[in-house]
């Protein structure tokens, strides 16, 4: 089959911001300990964190990462992990119905997150708690010296402040699974009234808001409205989440979920627009979403697991080759969004639904997500272009007609390299690729990177961790995009 991609440098969507390749890290089954986190590991550093991940990590170029949670967070007491380890409680995490040991806090988070070259994004408690917890956790964090919590940040070793730009709002609090959920009214006056006093303690932070939890929650769209009326001056972001899955097992219809996502940030787009115009605000709010991902091959399984145990093995998905496909035209979707969504990210990083998998005392290694995430943080750096696909269509069900093709470009102009992402959704045709690329240098094909396999529930294990993994194609050969497969093209501009 044939597949017109039309771009043109001057039909830009916006400067990506590196921000959209953000991930995020749960106090949640084996996300911290046994995952960034193993005393004892032969890759342990001196201060217990493997070694093996971070080098993974690295390898992703995350800009930042999402902590302590996620539905943790709603009853987290910040307290309880800073200080010396033998006096931190362990705690009931009701969100998870496990034991939190509190061997991990902010302390040695921020200090993992250095030598992971990222940059923390912080969640603070508006579940059981409010503008006096989050008022002094900043005040620990970010404050020089001189008052209660920062010179307990200094007494515990860390003299500097840790300088923590973004701090979300709560999490999810539209859930009734959230711990102390609230009503639109209740959290947006809450979320200002925190927000205004953590700007007062620090104003060069950035916050961001709770939108909802997904695009099908009850409350979708009247909880945007009333919690902008409430924080719009206050806060710089609203967030989305949304999660995916094959639970029909129709591929096709499957591979075309990014079709929610877009039309989920678009809805919210212009729900932003409209409290901006109400308000007459100069002020354009821009998106955060920090959840987004495949989940849902370990629901049934996490029913099973036993309760109040330390670190157990929740929502540990393996994920398939098949699920590649979908984040590769998730990310894709992003890209496409690149003007108003400035943080995203993939939940989560390790071990709980992430593309990092590690054995407890053994190895570690990536799954088929990784290679996705991975092209997309390398060479999804520049200018976003508006991207015209002219493709044959298929049925995917819930989604309608939609193209064969899911296609992004970007140019780099430092680089001056113009990059294709691109997904062929077909199950037995190859797209031939045709660029129509007016207004651009003569266009070199430097390097085809293909993620393809001949099963689309093939996966990578310990025991067979390069199942799947991305592969050089002659560019000689032209762009040609092999049946059901993520493509990297990128293009010297000559
Ligand atoms: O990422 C897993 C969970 O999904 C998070 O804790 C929560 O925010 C969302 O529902």
């Amino acid at each position: 089959m044939k597949a017109t991609i039309t771009i043109h440098p001057n039909d830009i969507i916006d400067k990506i911001d590196p921000r959209l390749y953000g991930s995020f890290i749960e106090h949640l089954g084996r996300a911290v300990y046994g995952g960034i986190y193993e005393p004892g590991h032969p890759t342990a550093d001196d201060m217990g964190f493997r070694g093996d991940v971070l080098a993974l990590v690295k390898q992703l170029g995350v800009p930042l990462v999402r902590y302590p949670g996620g539905n943790f967070v709603s009853g987290y007491c910040w307290e309880d992990g800073v200080g010396p380890r033998r006096a931190r409680p362990r705690r009931l995490d009701l969100a998870w119905s496990s034991i939190e040991p509190n061997e991990i806090g902010i302390d040695e988070f921020q200090e993992w997150a250095k030598r992971a070259d990222t940059e923390v994004m912080m969640a603070v408690n508006l579940g059981t708690r409010g503008v006096e917890a989050a008022r002094d956790l900043l005040e620990y964090c970010n404050f020089p010296s001189g008052t209660k919590y920062s010179d307990q940040r200094r007494a515990n070793g860390f003299e500097a402040p840790f300088g923590i730009k973004y701090w979300c709002l709560g999490n999810e609090m539209d859930g009734p699974w959230q711990i102390g959920h609230k009503t639109a009214e209740e959290y947006g006056r809450l979320a200002a009234e925190t927000g205004k006093v953590m700007k007062w303690v620090d104003p060069s932070i950035e916050l961001i808001a709770c939108g909802s939890s997904h695009s099908g929650m009850p409350t979708f769209g009247d909880w945007e409205r009333t919690v902008l009326r409430h924080t719009y001056d206050v806060v710089d972001y609203l967030s989305l989440h949304s999660y995916y899955g094959n639970r029909s097992g129709n591929t096709g219809e499957y591979l075309a979920c990014c079709r929610d996502m877009g039309r989920f940030i678009e809805t919210v787009v212009g729900i932003c627009d409209e409290i901006k115009a109400e308000r007459g605000a100069e002020k354009t709010m821009y998106l955060s979403f920090d959840e987004w991902n495949v989940w849902f091959h370990s629901n049934e399984q996490d029913k099973k697991q036993e309760k109040w145990t330390v670190a157990p093995p929740l929502l540990e998905d393996v994920y398939t080759f098949e699920d590649a496909l979908a984040v590769g035209c998730l990310l894709i979707t992003l890209l496409h969004h690149a003007d108003r969504v400035k943080i995203a990210c993939l939940a989560q990083l390790v071990n709980v639904i992430a593309p990092i998998m590690t054995e407890t005392g053994g190895s570690a290694w990536v799954q088929s997500i990784f290679y996705p995430f991975l092209h997309a943080s390398c060479y999804g750096r520049g200018l976003a272009l508006r991207t015209a696909v002219d493709c044959p269509a298929y049925d995917a069900g819930q989604y309608g007609s939609t193209p064969y093709l899911e296609a992004a470009a970007v140019y780099d102009e430092a680089a001056s390299e113009l990059r294709i992402f691109a997904v062929n959704r077909s199950p037995d045709a190859s797209i031939t690729l045709d660029l129509a690329a007016d207004g651009f240098a003569p266009l070199q094909l430097l390097e085809h990177l293909v993620l393809r396999c001949d099963d689309l529930n093939a996966v990578n294990t310990a025991a067979q961790p390069d199942r799947i993994k991305p592969e050089l194609v002659c560019a000689a050969d032209g762009a040609v995009l092999p049946p059901m497969s993520w493509n990297v093209l990128r293009f010297r501009c000559v």
